[in-house]
């Protein structure tokens, strides 16, 4: 199964699949890194190296324009699936649409609680004793899509978004890589994007 990660920030998700992917037994490759900008998780692209690609956000007047340009990458690269792993952008409904259902999204948080760009900081700020992360089909919603995969995480007394963070994501990774290799092997059938019993 051929992959394409986009990305905005550290990679650290974008890392952990690029490790698993590294092994010949895991059903699914890497074969590009795209970011909005120069994200510092293009290093991770490199020292595997993946082709990495930047389609800056900043340098197009509308979101429309950058989306097709981001677009015309991911129709030369064809890839069979999507995964959105931290990119911190909205993607148009028009590009949704070209490649619904092979493109998934990482969420810090249990969807459908807290969805949005600050799923962390809104789950410490609500108080709840428990968050979680979710792997999930992205729709032309705010991750609102049919969700793959999820667990819930404790919100410990004296979290900060940082520490709660950064419990979630190895939850995030594991989840990521399973759900990419069940959609490899056919036991995730995306065409079907609901949950699917492990
Ligand atoms: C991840 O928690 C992802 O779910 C969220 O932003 C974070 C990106 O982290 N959208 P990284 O760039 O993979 O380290």
């Amino acid at each position: 199964l051929s992959v394409a990660v986009l990305i905005s920030g550290t990679g650290s998700n974008l890392r952990a699949l690029l490790e698993a992917a590294n092994d010949p037994a895991y059903p699914a490759r890497v074969v590009a890194v795209g970011a909005d900008r120069d994200a510092a998780g293009l290093a991770h692209a490199d020292e595997f190296g993946i082709p990495g690609f930047v389609v800056p956000f900043r340098e197009y007047t509308s979101r429309e324009e950058w989306a097709e340009e981001l677009g015309r990458r991911l129709d030369e690269l064809q890839p069979d699936l999507i995964v959105l792993s931290g990119l911190m952008r909205l993607l148009p409904a028009a590009l949704v649409a070209r490649w619904q259902p092979r493109i998934i999204n990482t969420h810090p948080a249990f969807l459908p609680e807290f969805p949005g760009a600050h799923g962390v900081r809104d789950a410490l700020a609500a108080g709840v004793p428990e968050t979680g992360a979710s792997v999930i089909v992205v729709d032309d919603g705010v991750d609102t899509g049919p969700i793959l995969a999820q667990e819930r995480i404790p919100v410990l007394p004296g979290d900060t978004e940082e520490t709660l963070h950064d419990r979630i994501k190895p939850v995030e990774r594991r989840l990521l890589i399973d759900v990419v290799r069940r959609i490899a092997t056919g036991d995730i059938d995306l065409a079907r994007s609901s949950r699917q019993p492990a």
